[in-house]
C-alpha cells in the first residue's frame, strides 16, 4: 500500500491558482459532468464550501466538494473523484468520512447529493456511507440520464 495526505482546503485564500488548475484537471479528464477552470478559480466565491483533497506523494489523486448551508445544518455533495489509477482501494470512502466529519463538526447534521442512475461505483460508495436513495430524477443529467436523489440524516433529524 502506499502513503497519501488527506488535506482541507478553506476558503479563496487558501486556493492557489495552481490547485484550482490540477483540480479543474482532474475534474475535466475524469468527471462525468465537469465545469470549466473560471469556476474552479472562483470556487469560494459566494459560495460556503468544503473542499477535501487527498495526495499521493505530491500529487493530487482525489478531491470531495461539499455546498454548506450551516444555518439549517444542510450539506450538499457536488462532486468526488478519485484518479482511476488510484480506484477501488477504498480511498472515495476515506475522502467522504474526513469530510462527513468535518461539516458535522461545522453543524451539518444533513447530506444529500445527486448519482446518475447508471455510476454503480458512486451509488456503492454512498450507500455504504449511509446515503438513501428518496427519489429518481428522469432525465436530470440529458436525455435517457436520470439522477437518483440521495439523503443521509443524522439520528436527531431522521
Ligand atoms: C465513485 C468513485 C469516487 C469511487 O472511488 P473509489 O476510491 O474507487 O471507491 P472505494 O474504493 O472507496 O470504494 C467505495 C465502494 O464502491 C465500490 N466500488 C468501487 N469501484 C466500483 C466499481 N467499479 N463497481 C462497483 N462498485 C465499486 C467498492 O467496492 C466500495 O464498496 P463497499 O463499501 O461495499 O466496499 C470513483 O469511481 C470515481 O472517481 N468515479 C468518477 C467520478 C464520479 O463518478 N463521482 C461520483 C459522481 S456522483
Amino acid at each position: 500500500m502506499f502513503e497519501y495526505n488527506i488535506f482541507t482546503i478553506e476558503g479563496h485564500q487558501t486556493l492557489t491558482s495552481e490547485m484550482a488548475f490540477v483540480l479543474s484537471e482532474l475534474d475535466r479528464q475524469y468527471f462525468p459532468t465537469p465545469w470549466d477552470l473560471e469556476s474552479w478559480t472562483h470556487l469560494f466565491f459566494g459560495h460556503d464550501r468544503l473542499l477535501i483533497a487527498l495526495k499521493v506523494d505530491k500529487e493530487v489523486i482525489g478531491f470531495c466538494l461539499f455546498d454548506k448551508s450551516a444555518a439549517d445544518s444542510f450539506a450538499h455533495l457536488l462532486k468526488i473523484l478519485i484518479n482511476p489509477e488510484y480506484r477501488n482501494k477504498g480511498l472515495s470512502k476515506k475522502l467522504l468520512r474526513a469530510a462527513l466529519i468535518n461539516l458535522e463538526t461545522a453543524g451539518c447534521s444533513q447530506f444529500f447529493l445527486e448519482v446518475e442512475e447508471d455510476n454503480h461505483a458512486a451509488q456503492k460508495l454512498y450507500s455504504s456511507a449511509g446515503f438513501q436513495i428518496i427519489h429518481r430524477k428522469k432525465d436530470f443529467y440529458g436525455t435517457n440520464r436520470s439522477a437518483l436523489i440521495m439523503i443521509k440524516a443524522n439520528k436527531s433529524h431522521s
